[in-house]
């Protein structure tokens, strides 16, 4: 059984993967815009993930007889001023979720709630991985600078990389 401590945090999470999905899918709506499809390909696939992870802390509640609480999402922004602006806010994003998951696990350690503990580590270890993959592009992009020709061979790289991989970065 769930103690509620326990039980309100994974709530909130779930909540905050969802965002994470709303705030991807509205980037990836804005990249395409930008006309580059292929980084909006795989910033939706981010988004995709995201909801996958939500669906993971909704089947746990569950699973541990506790309450599935589903509150409001909020909206996320909607424009960026630059392809770089919008992943240098995913890397501060997914830094945030990082936070947040080591918060959980520690409020599942203090709670002696030892399988939420075991649970919680899927996502610690994705975390590290998901901090990566954006700071891999985030870097790239920062190579790429002005130069639009390069934007458009990396566009093409997300894309690609995209049909096979659903977090894949670019080749370097
Ligand atoms: Fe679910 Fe990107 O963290």
């Amino acid at each position: 059984m769930l103690k509620k401590d326990v039980e309100d945090a994974l709530n909130l999470q779930l909540n905050r993967e969802t965002f994470s999905a709303y705030l991807y899918f509205s980037m990836a709506a804005w990249l395409n815009s930008q006309d580059l499809p292929g980084f909006s390909q795989w910033m939706v696939a981010q988004g995709m993930e995201e909801l996958t992870h939500a669906q993971k802390f909704y089947a746990y509640i569950q699973q541990r007889g506790g309450t599935v609480r589903l509150e409001a999402v909020a909206g996320p922004k909607v424009g960026w001023e630059s392809t770089l602006e919008l992943f240098e806010e995913t890397l501060a994003h997914e830094v945030f979720v990082t936070g947040s998951i080591n918060s959980l696990v520690d409020i599942a350690r203090d709670a002696s709630d030892h399988a939420a503990g075991i649970f919680l580590q899927w996502f610690v270890t994705e975390q590290v991985e998901e901090e990566e993959s954006v700071g891999q592009v985030l870097q790239r992009l920062r190579r790429v600078g002005d130069n639009p020709s390069a934007l458009i061979m990396m566009d093409g790289e997300l894309g690609k990389r995209m049909a096979t991989a659903s977090s894949a970065t670019p080749a370097e």
